[in-house]
């Protein structure tokens, strides 16, 4: 098996929360292995959007690997928190981090695996020296806060970069593109190199086990 297999994450933030339950059965239904969690804190990112009670009620009831995205100042106050809650992974900026080897380190010892995300802004270059760390790198394709913005086409360069440097260095980790993706683009992603594929708006606006299933046949020759 190809360690970079493809790997599926809806982004729950664009779900309707009063039916939660359904809308991840339904992704999962529709072949998502993922379920990729925004947690937002209205400092990092303009906007605030759940945290610890909701994925601890979800971790309950899935057996879908919970990915999730720390948009907060100071992860590292709620790490252990958000491991405890049931996280399989947790992404922390490195705009938030003085130390990241201490932060990626905290996140393993506690039993999980640990991703470093980049913004926009920040060049590929300086998520460079934690690749060998990490389990994941996800590349910001929009800016952090909301779901439904359009993708930044220079996350393109940005993610062929980084899988090239994953591939010359034979290293594991995993390359996460989040922001913007649509049925329209993500064939594209794929093959600059991401592996696993977020994407909010575009899975929960209509029927969420139908657009998994879309999502999954245009990527289907890669996995
Ligand atoms: C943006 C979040 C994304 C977002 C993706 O701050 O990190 O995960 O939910 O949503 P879409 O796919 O709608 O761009
Ligand atoms: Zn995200």
């Amino acid at each position: 098996m190809d360690i970079h297999m493809i790997h599926f994450a809806p982004s729950i933030l664009s779900a309707d929360f009063t039916q939660l339950q359904k809308e991840i059965d339904d992704v999962q239904r529709g072949g998502a292995d993922y379920l990729h969690f925004d947690v937002m804190d209205g400092m990092f990112v303009p906007s605030i959007s759940f945290g610890m009670p909701v994925l601890k009620c979800v971790a309950k009831k899935t057996e879908l690997f919970l990915d999730v995205h720390l948009m907060i100042v100071e992860p590292e106050r709620y790490v252990e928190e958000f491991v405890k809650s049931g996280a399989d992974l947790v992404t922390v900026h490195l705009e938030t981090l003085k130390e990241p080897e201490k932060v990626i380190k905290q996140i393993h010892d506690l039993g999980a695996k640990a991703g470093l995300a980049i913004n926009p802004e920040t060049p590929a270059e300086q998520i460079r020296p934690y690749l060998p760390m990490i389990d994941m790198a996800l590349v910001m394709s929009v800016h952090p806060g909301f779901g439904g913005q359009a993708y930044i086409p220079s996350s393109d360069e940005k993610i062929a970069q980084i899988a090239s440097w994953i591939r010359e260095d034979g290293l594991p980790a995993d390359l996460e593109i989040d922001g913007g993706i649509k049925l329209d683009n993500v064939e594209r992603a794929v093959s600059l190199g991401a592996n696993v594929i977020v994407a909010g708006s575009a899975v929960f606006r209509g029927d969420a086990a139908d657009n998994t299933r879309r999502f999954l046949e245009k990527v289907s020759h890669h996995i």
